[in-house]
C-alpha cells in the first residue's frame, strides 16, 4: 500500500476505534493502523495543536487561501439569507466560532446586531481589524463553556466549519437553543463526517516553521449532530449534504478527488419543536 493510501486506512482505524475497538482491532490490524501513519507530507512535519494555539498560528493566513469548504459554506448561507429577503434589519445575529468574522461581516452587512464569539486570540484580531469592526461586539470565549449571554438574546444564531473541533457536541446545542429567541434560526455547517474517513480535516501549511499543523478534531457521526440537535429541543428545518462536484473541481483543482463525496453537512435549525 503506498504512503496516502496507509493514511487513509489510518484515519479509518483511529474513526471505527471511537466508536468500537474490537471492529477497530479486526478491520484495521495495529500494524497497518496507528504505527504507519506517516509524520510528514509533502516534506512538511505534521503537527496536531489544540485548536486554540493551532488558530492563533493559523490566523495570519486564514483568509488568503481560498477554501472549498468556506466557498460552500457561503452559498448555503447566501440561499438562507435570500430566504429571509436579505433584510436583518435590527435582528439580533449570534457567530458562534467566528474566526476571522467572514460570516460575521456577512451577517451585518445584512442589517444585523452582530456578536462574534471565538478563543483564538489572534483569529478575533483579523477579525477586529478590519473596516466596521466597531459595530460588531467581538467577545472571546470557549465554547466547551456555557455562553455568557441571557436567554432568549439573540435571532439569529450560526455556527460554521466549527463543531469539528467540539468533543462533546450536546452541551453546545443546548446552548445555541438557550441563547435563540423563538421565533429565530439557527445555521450550522460542518466538516461532512465521511472526509473525515478519508483522512480529511481542518489543517493549514505554516511556511515559517515547514510544518502542516491540524487543529485538533473529534470525529462525529452524523447521528451525533441529528441526536443532539433533536435532544437540545431544536427542529431541523432543513438538512443537507452537499456533495463535490465538477463546477467545484472547475474552481478547487485539488477537490477532484471528491466527487460524488459528502464534503460539507448542514442545517437550518428552529429553537422551538414543532
Ligand atoms: C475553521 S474556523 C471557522 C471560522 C468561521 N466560522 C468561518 O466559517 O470562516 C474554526 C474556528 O472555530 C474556533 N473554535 C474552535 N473551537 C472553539 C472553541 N472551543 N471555542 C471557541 N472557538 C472555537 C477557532 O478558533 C476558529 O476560529
Amino acid at each position: 500500500m503506498d504512503r496516502e493510501r496507509l493514511e487513509r486506512v489510518a484515519e479509518i482505524g483511529d474513526f471505527i476505534a471511537l466508536r468500537n475497538p474490537t471492529a477497530a482491532a479486526d478491520l484495521v490490524p495495529a500494524a497497518v493502523g496507528r504505527a504507519a501513519k506517516p509524520d510528514r507530507i509533502r516534506g512538511m512535519k505534521i503537527v496536531v495543536l489544540p485548536a486554540q494555539a493551532a488558530y492563533d498560528r493559523w490566523a495570519a493566513t486564514y483568509d488568503v487561501k481560498r477554501n472549498p469548504l468556506v466557498a460552500m459554506d457561503r452559498k448555503v448561507l447566501d440561499k438562507r439569507l435570500d430566504a429571509v429577503g436579505r433584510d436583518l434589519n435590527g435582528a439580533r445575529a449570534l457567530d458562534l466560532g467566528c474566526g476571522t468574522g467572514r460570516n460575521s461581516y456577512l451577517l451585518q452587512n445584512a442589517g444585523a446586531k452582530v456578536t462574534a464569539v471565538d478563543f483564538s486570540k489572534g483569529m478575533l484580531d483579523v477579525g477586529i481589524s478590519k473596516a466596521g469592526a466597531a459595530e460588531i461586539r467581538f467577545v472571546t470565549h470557549d465554547l466547551n463553556e456555557p455562553l455568557p449571554f441571557a436567554d432568549a438574546a439573540f435571532d439569529v444564531v450560526v455556527c460554521t466549519l466549527v463543531l469539528e473541533h467540539i468533543e462533546q457536541l450536546s452541551p453546545l446545542f443546548r446552548e445555541m437553543r438557550r441563547v435563540c429567541s423563538p421565533g429565530g434560526w439557527l445555521y450550522l455547517s460542518d466538516l461532512h463526517p465521511m472526509m473525515r474517513l478519508r483522512g480529511e480535516q481542518a489543517q493549514f501549511s505554516d511556511r515559517v516553521r515547514d510544518e502542516e499543523v491540524r487543529p485538533r478534531g473529534y470525529a462525529h457521526m452524523v447521528s451525533d449532530y441529528v441526536t443532539g440537535i433533536l435532544e437540545a429541543g431544536l427542529s431541523i428545518r432543513e438538512m443537507d449534504e452537499h456533495i463535490g462536484t465538477e463546477a467545484l473541481v472547475e474552481r478547487f483543482p485539488k477537490t477532484e478527488e471528491h466527487i460524488g463525496w459528502p464534503m460539507l453537512l448542514t442545517f437550518v435549525l428552529d429553537p422551538t419543536q414543532l
